[in-house]
């Protein structure tokens, strides 16, 4: 579903991303990595929202960075790292039906209802909480119930009941046959998660692409990512 051919980024002249290839199908990956390896550019670059200075990104057989911004929005739901990044609206009420409006399809109920507490609607999304505003940025956009969904630390911010909530919904998604792709800087959530496959970013190359069982804690670590074993304490 998402092809990813000899991809090279550079951000202000700096090699962010290396010749990466990738051939993501139906279910979940984790792209794990140090800070600053290249996670967010991978998957902003996914998005159509980064352009690759080499090679393509191909997403259903078209490249990403050729559709127009609706149709890559209806097609691929990315959330940023950072929660307050994509607020435009006065109100959360205001984010949600400007979604609707841009995007022209109906919102999942059910998704919004799943994160988004109700005393929230009226309130100015930049003066939630880190955890809230988390809730809403994941919600206003995956509400959209793309095929593709790219999540850049999805669990930041958030309390246990949060965290469950945003599994839940990947579980459900990656039923519903999408892609899905986490970002994480660590290995807190692999065991939750239990995805498909793994990819590993050094400095903006894919040191590793493959089973999460054949990650080593020496390969973890070797990468600046806490093995399983820290994590778990
Ligand atoms: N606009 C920019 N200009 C210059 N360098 C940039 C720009 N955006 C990102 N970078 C650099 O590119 C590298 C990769 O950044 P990126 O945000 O993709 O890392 P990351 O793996 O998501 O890190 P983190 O775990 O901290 O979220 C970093 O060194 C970052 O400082
Ligand atoms: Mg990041």
């Amino acid at each position: 579903m998402i092809k990813v051919e000899d991809v090279t980024v550079e951000l202000s002249g700096l090699v962010v991303l290396r010749d990466i290839y990738l051939n993501l199908e139906p279910g979940l990956h984790v792209v794990l990595g140090r800070n600053g390896s290249g996670k967010s550019t991978l998957l902003k670059t996914m998005a159509g929202l980064v352009k690759p200075v080499k090679g393509r990104v191909l997403v259903r057989g078209v490249n990403v960075h050729s559709l127009p911004r609706r149709e890559a929005v209806k097609l691929i739901g990315y959330t940023w790292q950072n929660p307050y990044a994509g607020f435009v609206e006065a109100t959360v009420r205001d984010e949600l039906e400007f979604t609707k409006r841009i995007v022209g399809v109906d919102l999942q109920r059910d998704i919004i209802d799943q994160l988004i507490p109700q005393r929230l609607l009226d309130r100015n999304p930049f003066t939630l909480s880190g955890g809230e505003a988390k809730r809403v940025s994941i919600a206003m956009i995956l509400a959209i119930d793309q095929p593709i969904w790219l999540l850049d630390e999805p669990f930041d911010y958030l309390d246990s009941s949060g965290v469950e909530a945003v599994i839940k919904l990947i579980t459900r998604g990656v039923e519903r046959g999408k892609v899905v792709v986490v970002a994480s800087a660590n290995t807190a959530y692999l065991h939750l998660l239990k995805p498909h496959s793994v990819i590993l970013l050094s400095r903006g190359v894919v040191t590793f692409e493959g089973d999460p069982e054949e990650l080593s804690p020496s390969v973890l670590e070797e990468h600046g990512v806490p093995s399983r074993e820290l994590m778990c304490g």
